[in-house]
Formats: C-alpha cells, structure tokens, sequence
C-alpha cells in the first residue's frame, strides 16, 4: 500500500498559500513505489534528457551518469549517497515535501538536501505546483556532485539561519537569490548559454523558454539587483540572471549580508521583468505573452 504524504498546515508565503509538511524524516519507502511510478520516472527522465543535452551545464549530465542515474528505474538515495559520502559528502534525505524554512535551511546547512519521496501522478508530467521526487532528483542532486556548488549549498542554508533571524524582508531577499540561481539559473559557457537551475531543468516547457525564447530577459548575475527582483511563481520567469561561473556565487555571496539587508529594506523591489540600465543584458526580452501582474 503505498503510503500517503503528510500535509501537516498550508501556511501563507510570498509564494501564496503552500502545502507545509510534517519534519520527519523518513527512509525512502523505495518499496511502494508502483509500476507506474516507475513509469513516470522513465518518461521524464528520456524527455528531459534528450531536452537537456546541449541545453544544461555539461557537469549536470556528466553527474547524472556519475550518480549511476537511469531511466530504469527510480534511483535509491542509499545508492546516490554512497557516491556523495565519497566525493561532497553531501546526504539526501527522505522528506514528504516541502518543509518549514528554517528546518530546510537547517538541514542545508548541515550538507543534507531533503528530497520529496513521492513522485507526480501520470497526468502531472507537465505540471505540478510543488515539488516532488522528480523535481529534486533529476533537478537539484547533480549538482551537488560539484564541489564548489555544493559548497554554495551549504552557505546559503547557513545564510538562511542568520537571515531567519534577522527579518522576514530578510529572508524574502535570500529566497529571490536561491529562486534566480538554484532554481532558476543560467550559466555562461565557451558553447553559450546553458541552463543549470533545477526548476528549468525539471520543466520541458521551459528548458525551450529559457535559452531560446525571444520573450524573456536575460541578464548577468548581480547579487543586489537579483536580492531586488521578484519573481514569477506560475509562469515561466520573465527575467533570467546568467553566472560565468560557480565561483563567481561562492565569491560574490561570501560577504555578511547584514548591512546588505539593512540597505535593501529601504529599497524598492524590481518588477520581474524590468531592465535597468546597469545591467549587463545578455537579451532584453519582448515581454510576449507576459501578464501584467502576479510577481510575488
Ligand atoms: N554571506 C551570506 C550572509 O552573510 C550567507 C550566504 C552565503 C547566503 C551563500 C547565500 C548564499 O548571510
Ligand atoms: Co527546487
């Protein structure tokens, strides 16, 4: 019997209303996986794949197959953290979903990347409004295989701690940083443009959008004007921020970001999709097809 993921509260969050579940951490029930979830995995994983080469970061793939990763079958986290016990020692751990903030951030922080146990229904390949098994690893887990990544990981869950504590314009501030970057980074390579956020990589639609759209911005990281910028949550993002490296985040967010938050505070937000002068654009987007409201 396949068990059933615990929704403890919906809480409310510059993100809307979002599912909150229960802390525990539990052990991957690999078992009550179905055939067709199984299925489900196999279908994402080829699509994606086939998307993906030439279009990610070329670590993203590489560490995939690293990881022993297949469309087979739904890898284990036992196996998947052998490899990391060996290299980042990083550690995935099983979770019914999102969690509270600081629990998340505590677990970052402590090099463990809670993983959705479960994965969506065969009628959700396209979209589902919150993460699950597929999202976080085939999106996220590879490139904690990188070590500079991953130790960027690390710093941002220690990062979220101390903005926790700080304000809660503070942490809205960090969360913009972990949305443009972890979830929705570009990369600047010798072959141009590559994708390496894990909510573009997750996505078909937007692994397209992303790189080859006429519509949406594309500009060079700057970690205020990005601490500055909101974002889209149920559309794809008008704005994308494109690093040169993973060193460049390490470095640029190595900084204490108290009086950086202190200064934000009095500044105004960014509509998602704005251009500024000071930016470095890559591509200044058509803005086709954008809605006029709903950055959050
Ligand atoms: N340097 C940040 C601080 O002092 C921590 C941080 C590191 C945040 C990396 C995000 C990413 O708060
Ligand atoms: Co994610």
């Amino acid at each position: 019997m396949q068990t059933v993921a615990e929704r403890v509260e919906h809480q409310l969050t510059d993100k809307g209303y979002v599912p909150v579940y229960t802390t525990r951490v539990i052990e991957q029930p690999w078992d009550t996986y179905t055939a067709t979830d199984h299925e489900t995995w196999a279908t994402l994983f080829k699509r994606q794949r086939e998307l993906l080469v030439g279009r990610a970061a070329n670590e993203f793939v590489e560490n995939q197959e690293r990881f022993g990763m297949s469309a087979d079958v739904i890898p284990k986290f036992s196996d998947l953290n052998r490899v990391l016990a060996e290299t980042t020692g990083w550690e995935l751990i099983a979770v019914e979903g999102l969690l509270p903030e600081l629990t998340f951030f505590e677990h970052l922080a402590n090099r463990r990347f809670p993983v959705t146990w479960w994965i969506r229904k065969p009628e959700q390949l396209d979209y589902l409004s919150e993460p699950d098994l597929f999202h976080d690893l085939f999106g996220h887990v590879p490139l904690l295989l990188n070590p500079v990544f991953a130790d960027y990981m690390q710093a941002y869950g220690a990062g979220g701690v101390k903005a926790a504590a700080i304000a809660p314009e503070a942490l809205a501030n960090l969360t913009r940083l972990y949305w443009y970057t972890v979830e929705f980074g570009l990369i600047n390579t010798p072959e141009g443009l590559r994708i390496y956020g894990a909510g573009i990589v997750s996505s078909k639609g937007e692994s397209i959008y992303s790189l080859e759209a006429d519509a949406p911005n594309r500009i060079g990281f700057d970690l205020e004007r990005v601490m500055r910028t909101r974002y889209r949550i149920d559309t794809y993002q008008k704005t994308y921020f494109v690093i040169d490296s993973y060193e460049q985040l390490i470095e640029a967010t190595r900084p204490d970001f108290t009086p950086l938050y202190a200064r934000l505070a009095d500044a105004a937000s960014h509509p998602a999709g704005n251009v500024l002068d000071s930016d470095t654009v890559y591509q200044r987007g058509t803005g086709e097809g954008w809605l006029s409201d709903g950055d959050v």
